[in-house]
């Protein structure tokens, strides 16, 4: 269910705060006393406000690059210590920006998720005009009339160039449900904040990125308000109301990110823990030596491949009912068979951590996908190999026979199968699909197949590959609750293709 908020942004009025956004009001923040806070510049120009997170590490808003076609040849910039970004302050320090990483939720020219980490091509050197700023350690809500206090080199008024000096505001902090009366379902409470402007002070182009600063520590990101006009009277009941990304935050893989999901009432769906091939034939023993039984327990809860010596890829709700202490009992077996045999071509080897998809949460169906970095590299052989991902985001045509393979149920209230089976099914249109499951299901990052009453995966399933020319291109992730035949409802794979980016963020 689609994360992808996107689709609750109908109509998003033109807003301001595209490439740049600058305070309005307020006054002139006394020289190098916000030191984290940083200029975000492409060629040279001021881009965007930033602020420091670690040595290496700026916090800014993902819309800040939605229009560069990074090829190395925009000069991607971070100013630290700057207090007039016009001059070559001595305290300044400019270093490339190596790498951006924008939420991986994030779409350009959506408001959920709009927040970017720049990873810097050098540590910056601590000292009085520059220093990092310490994370909320929590997700913590912030009172409604907090005043807060936002800094920038944006606009100075609606009309105005930027500020070449760093300006500051006291903004205060609106209630959530105000917020929500405003924007309606732009503002996703979860994940944002909004606050007030009087009619004099604003944040405005220029002023993106740029932290909303409670007490001592950074709350929010600066993201959008109103286009044309960041002081706009006439919008409800005369209220202006910008909003802010809210940064609750967690590392993973040394990136943090934030997190918005608007809640649904999910169908249920089979494929909880467990999901297996109706219909189909044995496989041929060891033919598919890249698929892997992930066990919890040493019982057998779902399919996986191998995509590394050390990474397997599989549903991400195969560990949602798992407490991974990190005691090692989710396991993963490559090489098998019959999976209740201990045949020699097996090895077994333990999860040492589960990567689920940023944006996937538990009970949902967006983004279940998951890897699993093993303990130990699996030994390659002819009955363990590694299976190569595809290498661009491709739509499959409609059609076209792909098969799965999987240790699951092979009727509707049998149990899981002890060998691999595998059976061929034929991929459906994305508009079939969407007919199908509305809502659930989402063209941008999942595939269905067709149902025809005999053929099918089901529980002890999940997480296994679809198969296409050689390519696996899906990851078993729904099909309809109760039964798996059921030819009204297709077969709903995660679309591997475009979660390429992400897989390469994490295995490198
Ligand atoms: C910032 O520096 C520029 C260039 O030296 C200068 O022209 C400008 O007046 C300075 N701005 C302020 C507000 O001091
Ligand atoms: C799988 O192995 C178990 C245990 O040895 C055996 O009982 C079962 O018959 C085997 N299944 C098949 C289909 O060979
Ligand atoms: C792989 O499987 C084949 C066929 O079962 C077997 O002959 C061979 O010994 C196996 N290789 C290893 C390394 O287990």
């Amino acid at each position: 269910m689609f994360l992808s908020i996107s689709i609750f942004l109908f109509f998003v009025l033109p807003l301001c705060g595209g490439m740049e956004s600058g305070i309005i009001g307020g006054k002139e923040a006394k020289p190098h006393s916000r030191p984290y806070i940083v200029s975000v510049q492409i060629d040279k120009h001021h881009k965007c406000g930033g602020l420091l997170i670690r040595k290496d590490y700026v916090l800014t808003a993902a819309h800040c690059f939605d229009n560069i076609e990074y090829s190395g040849k925009k000069q991607l910039e971070v100013v630290l210590g700057a207090h007039n970004i016009s001059r070559k302050e001595h305290q300044q320090q400019r270093i490339e920006v190596q790498k951006y990483i924008m939420h991986p939720c994030y779409r350009k020219n959506e408001r959920p998720n709009d927040i970017m980490l720049l990873k810097l091509k050098s540590n910056a050197k601590l000292n009085k005009a520059v220093k990092v700023i310490a994370l909320p350690e929590e997700d913590e809500s912030i009172p409604a009339n907090q005043l807060c206090l936002i800094a920038g080199w944006g606009k100075t008024a609606q009309n105005s160039a930027e500020s070449s000096v760093l300006k500051e505001a006291t903004l205060k902090v609106q209630f959530n449900f105000e917020c929500r009366n405003i924007w309606k379902d732009r503002f996703l409470a979860d994940s944002m904040i909004c606050t007030v402007s009087d009619g004099k002070k604003a944040f405005c182009q220029g002023d993106s990125g740029s932290p909303l600063i409670c007490g001592n520590e950074p709350i929010g990101i600066a993201a959008y308000t109103f286009g044309g006009n960041c002081l706009n009277r006439k919008f409800p009941e005369e209220r202006k109301s910008m909003l802010l990304s809210s940064v609750f935050v967690w590392w993973s893989t040394d990136m943090l990110f934030t997190i918005s999901l608007v809640v649904l009432s999910v169908i249920h769906s089979c494929g909880g823990m467990e999901s297996s091939i109706i219909g189909g034939k044995v496989a041929i023993p060891h033919s598919r030596p890249y698929m892997v039984s992930v066990q919890n327990d040493k019982k057998h809860k779902c399919g996986g491949l191998l995509i590394r010596k050390n990474y397997v890829l599989t549903a991400a709700h195969c560990a949602d009912n798992i407490e991974y202490s990190g005691k090692g009992q989710l396991e993963v077996v490559l090489g098998a068979h019959n999976i209740s045999k201990k045949e020699h071509e097996q090895q077994r080897i333990k999860v040492k951590k589960c990567i689920k998809h940023p944006c996937y949460r538990k009970d949902e169906r967006a983004n279940d996908i998951m890897l699993l970095k093993l303990k130990s590299n699996a030994k390659l052989n002819k009955n363990v190999t590694v299976i190569a991902l595809p290498k661009e985001d491709k739509d499959i045509p409609a059609n076209r026979l792909c098969s799965i393979a999987g240790w699951g149920k092979t009727a509707q209230n049998s149990a899981a199968s002890n060998v691999l089976k595998e059976v061929t099914l034929k991929i459906m249109s994305n508009s079939e699909c969407k007919d199908a499951w509305q809502m659930y299901f989402d063209s941008y990052n999942m595939i269905c197949t067709n149902v025809d009453g005999k053929n099918a995966f089901c529980q002890g399933d999940s997480g296994s590959p679809l198969i296409c020319d050689n390519q696996p291109q899906g990851i078993a992730a729904y099909t309809f609750s109760g039964n798996c035949l059921n030819d009204k409802y297709p077969e709903v794979y995660m679309k591997i293709s475009s979660f390429l980016p992400w897989i390469k963020q994490v295995i490198g």
